[in-house]
């Protein structure tokens, strides 16, 4: 592995800390507060060509590697992790699962449009009572010769209000368990496709977070994502790749914190000199930084493997579940670094560790993690 970034790598990095800094950071404590979906932010994203980094250019996509989708997450979530987990779910998951198993037909109908940002997608696997336990879908996806009758609740679908087009698993034959599950492409505005309620969250409140219902959706047989019975292979697969975004955003919410409580030690006074010159303090940030720089080459690894063409699964996996560990230590004490200050709003790191928790939950909570890498292991 080559520890060297590139000028492309540092410039995507550059364009993407800049970016953050001026267009997600003013406003960010607002729509944290009002739970507000940064939709403007979201569109300068896709110009910018945030939204559809790994995608091919003659789909409209950046043509960039793994490793600069690590290094521009970690800048937007430094700052804005509600901004990049809309960006990890349509660049990780719903753009990369089209264009690896999509027809090409779906992708210039669809990919074109999710690449450039005009519109985004979402990624429905979870259900009300199968989470983690992924192959239990009650959702149905009824064969009916040229169609497939959709029915059943999809929840914590994110982007479940704002996105045009939603990638939804379903089992279509039950005798045949996750052999007979199919990945459907499912638009906005088909009849019987109804949106729930906002959920109202811990953290990453800007993104938007909703059940989906499905009552007898008629979804023509062409949107089905490749042969039938794929759907839950599609699923796993999207979701190896999609754990290193993931791990990526709980690496820059924790590389965020520690930016905030090296400034904030070095201005801030306690018994006659700044707080940095307590040795108390200085052990922290050193295991801040510490941990953070593993995390970092535990989610460059993983990119790494993917550019490579290797098998990613489990160092996907062991970047999520490190990167997430380290992203919610951190945020605790960098809250702590900030004493009375760090438990209120203005100085954002109350936010960051409060949007810390969910990098263990979602996409596969971290025993899931343990799960994959285990089964790697033992195999
Ligand atoms: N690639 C391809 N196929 C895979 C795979 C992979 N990485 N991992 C598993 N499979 C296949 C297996 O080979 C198996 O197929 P065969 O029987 O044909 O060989 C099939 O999938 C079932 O695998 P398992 O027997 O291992 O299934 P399991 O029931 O033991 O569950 C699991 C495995 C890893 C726990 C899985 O259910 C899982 O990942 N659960 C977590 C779900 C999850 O991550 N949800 C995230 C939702 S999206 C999201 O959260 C987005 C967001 O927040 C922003
Ligand atoms: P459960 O599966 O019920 O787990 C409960 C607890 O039991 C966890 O600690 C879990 O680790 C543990 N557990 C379960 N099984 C085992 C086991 N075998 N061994 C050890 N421990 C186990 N899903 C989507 O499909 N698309 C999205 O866009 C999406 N976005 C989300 C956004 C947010 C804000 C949230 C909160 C969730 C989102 N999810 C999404 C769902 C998310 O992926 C699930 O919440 C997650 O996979 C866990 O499932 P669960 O909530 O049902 O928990």
């Amino acid at each position: 592995m080559n520890f060297q970034l590139t000028e492309e790598h540092l410039a995507v990095q550059a364009a993407a800390r800049d970016f953050a800094q001026t267009e997600l950071l003013p406003g960010v404590i607002e729509r944290d507060e009002h739970q507000k979906f940064p939709a403007e932010q979201i569109k300068k994203m896709g110009e910018l060509g945030f939204m559809g980094m790994m995608v091919d250019p003659k789909y409209g996509g950046g043509g960039m590697d793994t490793i600069s989708y690590v290094l521009a997450m970690e800048e937007i979530s430094k700052v804005d992790a509600s901004a990049s987990v809309v960006m990890s779910v349509n660049n990780s998951l719903v753009c990369w699962g089209l264009e690896h198993y999509g027809s090409e037909e779906q992708k210039q109908k669809y990919l074109t449009k999710l690449a450039t940002g005009e519109i985004i997608g979402a990624f429905c696997l979870s259900e009300p009572e199968a989470g983690s336990d992924a192959t239990s879908q009650r959702t149905t996806a009824e064969d009916k010769g040229d169609y497939y009758l959709l029915n059943g609740t999809k929840n914590w679908i994110t982007n479940g209000s704002t996105a045009s087009v939603y990638l939804v698993i379903a089992q279509t034959d039950v005798e045949k368990g996750h052999r007979g599950i199919n990945a459907l492409i499912v638009e906005r505005g088909m009849e019987g496709f109804e949106i729930g309620l906002k959920e109202n969250k811990l953290g990453i409140r800007g993104s938007d977070t909703h059940s989906l219902m499905f009552t007898d959706v008629k979804v023509p047989k062409e949107n089905r994502i490749g042969e039938d019975g794929f759907g839950f292979k599609f699923a796993m697969q999207t979701l190896a790749g999609g754990r290193i975004g993931i791990a990526s955003q709980a690496l820059g919410i924790a590389s965020g914190a520690l930016e905030l409580a090296l400034k904030y030690s070095k201005e801030r006074k306690a018994f006659g000199v700044e707080i940095a010159k307590h040795q108390a303090i200085q052990f922290k940030l050193a295991d801040m930084a510490t941990n953070i720089e593993a995390a970092r080459m535990l989610c460059l690894q993983a990119a790494y493997h993917k550019d490579q063409h290797m098998d990613y699964s489990k160092s996907g996996a062991m970047a999520k579940l490190y990167a997430s560990k380290v992203a919610m230590e951190t945020t605790v004490e960098a809250v702590q670094v900030h004493g009375g200050y760090g438990f209120v709003k203005e100085y954002h790191v109350e936010r960051l560790m409060r949007d810390a928790k969910i990098t263990q939950i979602y996409e596969g909570t971290s025993e899931i993690q343990k799960i994959v890498i285990s089964r790697e292991l033992l195999k």
